[in-house]
């Protein structure tokens, strides 16, 4: 298959979302830019599309796909049940990187939900998002345009990279804004319970609705404990090269990392580091990554999946990252990178 990249970098061109929408309405694949990551679009109202999303990310299909829509009101045909919480903070947080999740009705195949009796809902903040899921039809299942176990992709080059040659067509709106999945809020039954940490933040979410609890298997490195959100139990965003984050006061970090780096390259090793703006220049080698500023927290968010892949093309052999405890994004940008490092932390 050739995959078709359509630049819409500078708005919205309708003859391209009408011929994007046209592939999804015919059952292909569309990737296309959110504010979080790109997505792949299938239709989610048809079974065999989501056998194609699996498919052409090498997913597990009992890991089930998110449903993007660009009304409120769609949410009526797919949602068995809408409570009261939902559409607080549907007002509240979309368009927006918020992710419900809802009992489903019979309109959504199992095919989408990976056979669960449950499905989750987006309505991303993103002009050409939002353009072709109406150009589609109102229902767009969308995961990660990566393949499976990579970095989520935050370019369009990202989704080449893992999608060429197996996907109809990219719409490249340029980078995105965030640069991490979207929260995950199980509304399904209980207590709200976040299943996966993003911009949106819990306290955010309490102010709309009250308590919300955390699903535990995010907040512990026990492998034991089951997610509630079947994607989050995969080894994810792991680079070839082993990572290890550093922690403690920052003048003790860059000197550990320093330390480490001087050793690795003495050893012959390819060594990348994750530096922020404050830090950078404090490294004396090694490949250096400047993620950020520590007081422009999206700065972090949006750069992180894109280093990962960068250190797997350069092919170093080990990553030295200090931590980043953000204030509002803290727990989502940790969660990535702890699931990077398969936990690894060195406490200095
Ligand atoms: O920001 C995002 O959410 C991006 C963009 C494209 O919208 N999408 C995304 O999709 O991250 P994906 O498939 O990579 O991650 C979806 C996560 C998975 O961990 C999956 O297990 C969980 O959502 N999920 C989906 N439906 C679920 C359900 N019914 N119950 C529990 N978890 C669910
Ligand atoms: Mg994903």
């Amino acid at each position: 298959m050739k995959t078709i990249t359509a630049n819409i970098k500078e708005g919205i061109d309708q003859e391209i979302i009408t011929e994007a929408g046209s592939i999804l309405k015919d059952g292909g694949l569309v990737a296309f830019p959110t504010e979080t990551v790109y997505g792949l679009g299938g239709n989610a109202l048809d079974e065999q599309a989501a056998e194609k999303i699996y498919a052409a990310k090498g997913r597990p299909s009992d890991n089930p796909l998110i449903v993007h829509i660009a009304e409120f009101e769609a949410l009526n045909k797919i949602a068995a049940e809408i409570p009261e919480e939902a559409k607080m903070l549907a007002d509240a947080f979309w368009p927006g990187p918020l992710t419900m999740i809802f009992q489903k009705t019979d309109l959504v195949p199992m095919g989408t939900t990976g056979g669960l009796n449950t499905v989750a809902v987006r309505m991303p903040d993103h002009p050409v998002a939002l353009a072709l899921i109406r150009a589609a039809g109102g229902y767009i299942a969308a995961p990660s345009a990566n393949t499976s176990g990579r970095p989520s992709p935050t370019c369009a080059a990202h989704v080449q990279e893992d999608l060429d040659g197996r996907i109809e067509m990219i719409l490249d709106g340029g980078p995105v804004g965030i640069g991490l999945e979207s929260t995950i809020v199980d509304l399904s039954e209980g207590v709200p319970t976040i299943l996966r940490p993003g911009y949106i933040n819990q306290q955010m979410l309490e102010e709309v609705i009250g308590k919300t609890e955390i699903d535990r298997a995010i907040l512990s490195d026990d492998s034991g404990i089951k997610p509630k959100a079947p994607g989050m139990k995969y080894r994810h965003y792991a680079p070839k090269a082993s990572l290890t984050i550093v922690e403690g006061e920052q003048e003790k970090v860059t000197a550990k990392i320093n330390e480490l780096l001087k050793e690795g390259e003495a050893a012959g090793e390819k060594i990348g580091v994750i530096a922020s703006t404050e830090t950078a220049a404090d490294y004396l080698g090694g490949i250096l990554r400047t993620i950020g500023s520590r007081s422009d927290e999206l700065s972090i968010s949006r750069h992180l999946f894109g280093i990962l892949r960068d250190f797997d093309t350069l092919q170093v052999d080990r990553i030295y990252s200090e931590s980043f405890e953000t204030p509002q994004m803290g727990q989502a940008i940790m969660n990535r990178l702890m699931k990077a490092a398969g936990h690894q932390v060195m406490e200095v």
